[in-house]
């Protein structure tokens, strides 16, 4: 669940509680007063379009919703299709029916906006309009919003393609299952994908500012999808090199930089990265209070197990019964400390590190297919001896 370091959410969902548009207006427009953001890309520093101006282009793909037919798509928001619960509100799976009329019902997953909770409009309309604009297969598909307000208050949902796996967060700490090594360096590949587009690929440069394992949702074939753009902001534009803005983000997870001084930059969604691939790498969340006082503390706790020394094989995840590569484990630890480097200058770019994640893929690959032709050699000079 995310949290917020300063009282920005709070207040703002309270001062948002009595809009009342059917449509998302322009973001500036729902600046609430106690917002101190500076994020306004202001056309006097650059020539690039601002999020709004995009998604004005944009929003006629996205669908309008009735509260009806999403009340209809969820059986009455009926608790037994309720697939999980974050800060935002409840999402639940449901069925519509598609716009050609003519094929079967569209499986989806319905956002609903929990309008006592601290969230709220800001974020639904971030969401709406940064992925109304973006287009990239590493990026979860907003198929369409609805936006009601009656007698019982406001009603904000979203309605996204559905995941069939969930989300990373739910595998990776799973009891039950374990996520083999090679997915889990795939999926932190495509999620490198889709921040590097985010970071480069656009007219406007965005930080997602939320990145963590329970945003990265995974479909049928494990292909990563971030999800979550509620908390996402346009980059700084011309000379400046961040935006100021009030703290928010979930605890673990934020850049110090940005917690000591608001200033958010590119950088901070690379450090955040950093801390999900040291998830990946230990099996462990950024914070367990579960854990010796040494342990609780997972950025704390791997300094003490280098990537380069012999120690760090003691912190990869006992789940993973060993069979993972340990030289492309080391590269995934060295490549999670360049995006942890406290100097925020220092990290890498988003695209350098999909490059490295694509040796690190490979290495495991090669690895575990010499693994597999040794087991071939080995069982058949046993089937050999066998057969004498
Ligand atoms: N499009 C989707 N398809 C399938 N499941 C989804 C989808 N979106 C969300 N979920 C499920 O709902 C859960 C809750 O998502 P949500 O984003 O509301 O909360 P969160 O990520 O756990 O917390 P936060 O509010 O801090 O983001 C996810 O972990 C995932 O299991
Ligand atoms: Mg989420």
């Amino acid at each position: 669940m995310k949290c917020c370091f300063s009282t920005f959410i709070k207040n703002e969902s309270k001062n948002k509680s009595n809009g009342s548009s059917s449509v998302p207006e322009s973001r500036n427009q729902s600046k609430s007063q106690g917002d101190s953001d500076s994020t306004q890309t202001s056309k006097s520093f650059s020539s690039s379009r601002t999020i709004p101006e995009l998604y004005k282009e944009k929003q006629q793909n996205l669908r309008v919703f009735s509260l009806e037919e999403l009340k209809d798509a969820t059986n009455g928001f009926n608790r037994t299709l309720k697939i999980g619960e974050g800060g935002f509100g409840c999402v639940y799976k449901g069925k519509i029916r598609p716009l050609d009329g003519q094929s079967g019902p569209l499986v989806v997953a319905i956002k609903r906006l929990n309008t006592q909770g601290l969230q709220g409009h800001k974020e639904w309309l971030a969401e709406v309009q940064f992925l109304g604009v973006v287009d990239h297969p590493n990026l979860v598909k907003l198929l369409g919003y609805c936006s009601a307000d009656g007698e019982r208050g406001i009603q904000r949902l979203l309605v996204y393609e559905f995941m069939t796996n969930r989300s990373l967060e739910d595998h990776l700490f799973s009891k039950t299952s374990t996520l083999p090594w090679n997915t889990r360096l795939e999926i932190m590949l495509g999620a490198a994908q889709g921040l590097a587009y985010l970071h480069e690929g656009l007219e406007v440069k965005v930080i997602y500012r939320d990145f963590k394992s329970s945003n990265v949702l995974l479909d049928e074939s494990f292909r990563p999808k971030l999800s979550d753009f509620g908390l996402a902001r346009e980059g700084p534009t011309g000379d400046r090199t961040h935006v100021s803005t009030a703290v928010v983000g979930t605890y673990g997870y934020a850049a110090p930089e940005y917690v000591d001084t608001g200033h958010l930059t590119i950088q901070s969604d690379v450090w955040t990265f950093g801390v999900v691939l040291y998830e990946i790498i230990t099996g462990r969340r950024t914070v367990e209070r579960n854990r010796p006082t040494s342990e609780q503390k997972l950025l704390e706790w791997v300094k003490h197990f280098p990537p380069d020394s012999k120690r760090f094989s003691m912190i990869i995840d006992p789940r993973l019964r060993n069979d993972y590569c340990f030289s492309a484990a080391q590269n995934v630890g060295k490549l999670a400390q360049s995006c942890l480097k406290k100097n925020a200058k220092e990290r890498p770019t988003m695209s350098q590190v999909v490059e490295s994640l694509k040796q690190a893929v490979q290495e495991s690959q090669e690895g575990s297919n010499e693994t597999k032709k040794s087991a071939v050699k080995s069982s058949s000079r046993t089937g050999s001896r066998r057969s004498n």
